[in-house]
């Protein structure tokens, strides 16, 4: 049996320039290869492969692949841009015989193409896969719907009524080269619904989209998805269903969290409510680091002290070091001996350390005791403690061994952070733009406005901590544990968090989240998710706010790549990272915002963010007044929003944030 691949195509709704549409790779393998594969599986000796846009690449590329031991005859069409017909007529002369007609941006399950080989072909007929599900085909938008009469195609038209799909596949006689030659169109539908109109075509049903057309972004993300999940169902063979449980009991309050956003309360905690009354009487502890404490804990205790409280600091190392599970359990047992009760109020007086690893015991201690957060660093301000996520860090990577739970108050004080370095501000601001890029559009364009000699400014820290708040209570409120809308807290983080741990942590946190944001937006482009211009809005503000703009030359691709297995939203069938389509708006694909993304793309997309390549911004980004990266934001800004900020208040019309 012979077989014909039209793989001509440039996919331009793809848009992936540099690649011949069926070399485009889904689940790691290029579209074309697996269909070959299949149908050299199904007992097909010879495939006529017709190219046209980057015709040397398809036979470079198919050249390199092993396993490929059926014949391949490769015929050019000049005129491949004319439409797919043409693309077909030009082998009429390969073919003689019957031959599987399949296209090369299509996806199918293999037991579909190992039917069509076998199936029975009227001399001078066709057979066409239909899918008779068409409200579960993916995009529908270009479909060929196919009328039935008794189970017959009669016609196939792209705008007709019908109740099947074209899924692309067909197994044809050169009567299909006579239907083309006969019409005037230049679409492949034209000639099969001659023979369809003739009473010539039967249908071989399909069910349930086990086929993808690869034509769109969202269509590529789609197959992919498939792919993946079909590898999941394989890892294990269906068994017989799990047994019925015998009882059921279900429990659980909604875990409601106040925030606080007030100058002087660490001066003054006294009145900010963070001890309830009916824990007046119980333990009460403040973990805070050795900065911290020098700065403000001895004075906030001894405040707290003074009005009747029972009081103990636990000071804690600065850094990274005291979030450990070896010193999770010393604290614990720290806590223990100065005795609590179920009362007792455990409070966070610090930057994200201090406020995972007092949350992290809090949630621990007889399995659960208040907790309160009172963040210091604008890090832990605008997302640290904004949270339910309480963690200490595994050996092999961050936030490893926690629990998600809820902290009663958050209390924000942003006078506390004119004792943070520029390098800490800078830092923690890479999180508010990452809710920026992901979540608002006019908080990117206010921030694209605004001198970044502001940094230290407490109107615009306000104005920058209130709405971050605002977004991340927004998020959590729908989807705490980031699986769905939640994945914009992820932003950044996939690669960030392997730069941050490969640069032995010279890189802060934000550092590495700015780096981790310009990787991903490149692979979004590199998906054809967005465009040139989301680009360039997340250079220039990264850039603007002085954040690295180069991942640093010796924090190698390889060990990104190795690194990646250690993120959360990592499944052993791949990377899946959040992504945007535009400025302020999470990518979705069918409700599913954790794209998966093969490695190599992320390979491209991190060795695009080396230095030399924006030669001309220099290795800490623009710190002048940014004149050059401001006019490459207000490109896809639109004027109108500018203003929607206002120094010290939540933005936008009272009551309403703008969207
Ligand atoms: N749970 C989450 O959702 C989440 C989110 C983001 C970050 N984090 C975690 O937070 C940690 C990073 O937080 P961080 O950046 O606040 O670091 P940090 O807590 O280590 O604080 C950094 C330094 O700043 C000092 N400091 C704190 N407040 C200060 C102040 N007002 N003035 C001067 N110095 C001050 C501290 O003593 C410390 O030395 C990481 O462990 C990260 O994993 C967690």
């Amino acid at each position: 049996m012979d077989a014909l691949i039209p793989a001509a195509g440039r996919g331009a709704r793809l848009d992936r320039p540099d690649t011949p549409k069926p070399l485009v790779e889904v689940d790691g393998v290029p579209l074309i290869v697996r269909t070959l594969r299949q149908l050299q599986a199904a007992g097909v000796s010879r495939a006529v492969i017709v190219t046209g846009h980057g015709a040397d690449r398809m036979a470079a590329g198919l050249r390199a692949v092993p396993d490929l031991h059926l014949t391949l005859e490769l015929v050019h069409n000049p005129d491949w841009a004319l439409g797919l017909a043409g693309s077909i007529r030009a082998a009429a002369s390969y073919l003689p015989g019957p031959f599987v007609l399949a296209m090369g941006d299509h996806i199918y399950d293999a037991p579909l193409i190992a039917r069509m080989v076998e199936a029975p072909v009227e001399p001078d007929g066709l057979v066409a896969l239909v899918d008779l599900q068409p409200e579960r085909v993916f995009d529908q938008d270009d479909a060929v719907n196919v009328e039935l009469e008794d189970g017959r195609p009669v016609r196939f038209q792209r705008h007709g009524p019908g109740q099947g799909i074209d899924a692309g596949l067909f197994l044809a006689t050169p009567a299909l080269f006579d239907a083309l030659a006969g019409c005037a169109g230049d679409e492949l539908a034209d000639g099969v619904d001659a023979l369809a109109r003739a009473g010539r075509v039967r249908a071989l049903a399909c069910s349930g989209s086990a086929w993808d057309d690869v034509d769109t972004p969202a269509s590529l993300v789609h197959a992919e998805l498939r792919l993946r999940e079909a590898r999941r169902r394989a890892q294990v063979p269906a068994g017989p269903p799990p047994l019925k449980s015998d009882f059921v009991f279900q429990t659980g309050k909604i875990a409601e969290t106040e925030v606080v956003v007030r100058r002087g309360v660490v001066a003054s905690p006294e009145g900010a409510g963070l001890v309830p009354p009916q824990s007046a009487s119980s333990p009460v502890f403040v973990f805070t680091d050795e900065t911290v404490n020098r700065l403000y804990g001895e004075r906030f205790v001894a405040q707290l002290q003074a009005v009747g409280y029972r009081v103990h600091a636990i000071v804690l190392p600065d850094g990274e070091e005291s979030k450990t599970v070896a010193n999770f359990a010393h604290v614990v047992e720290r806590v223990l001996a100065r005795g609590i009760d179920e009362r007792s109020v455990l409070i966070s007086l610090g930057g994200g350390v201090v406020c995972n690893v007092c949350g992290f015991v809090a949630s621990t201690l007889y399995r659960g005791v208040d907790l309160v957060h009172v963040p210091t660093t604008l890090m832990a301000q605008a997302d640290a403690a904004i949270s339910h996520k309480q963690a200490v860090n595994g050996a092999r990577g961050k936030n490893m061994v926690g629990a998600y739970y809820a902290p009663r108050r958050i209390v924000v004080d942003v006078d506390v952070l004119q004792t943070q370095s520029d390098r800490a501000l800078r830092d923690g601001l890479a999180e508010v733009i990452k809710h920026a890029l992901a979540q608002d559009a006019d908080l990117a364009a206010w921030l694209a406005d605004q001198d970044p000699g502001r940094l230290r400014d407490p109107a615009f820290l306000e104005t920058v901590v209130r709405r971050t708040i605002e977004l991340k209570c927004r998020t959590m409120a729908v989807d705490p544990q980031e699986h769905r809308e939640g994945m914009v807290l992820q932003y950044g983080h996939t690669v960030g968090h392997p730069v941050e741990h490969l640069s032995g942590y010279s890189l802060t946190h934000g550092e590495a989240v700015g780096l981790g944001m310009r990787v991903a937006v490149r692979v979004a482009r590199l998906l054809g998710a967005c465009d040139d211009a989301t680009v360039a809005a997340h250079d220039a503000l990264v850039a603007r706010y002085g954040l690295p703009m180069h991942i640093p030359a010796d924090v190698r691709t390889v060990d990104i790549l190795e690194a990646l297995v250690w993120n959360k939203k990592y499944l052993t069938e791949g990377t899946r990272m959040a992504l945007v389509d535009r400025v302020g708006n999470l990518w979705n694909v069918n409700g599913n915002f954790a794209i998966p993304v093969p490695d190599a793309l992320i390979a491209r997309a991190v060795d695009a963010c080396r230095g030399g390549e924006d030669g001309d911004v220099d290795e800490r980004g623009d710190h002048g007044r940014g004149q050059r990266n401001r006019s490459g934001m207000h490109g896809l800004l639109r004027g109108d929003r500018r203003a929607d900020l206002r120094d010290g208040q939540t933005p936008g019309a009272p009551g309403e944030a703008p969207r």
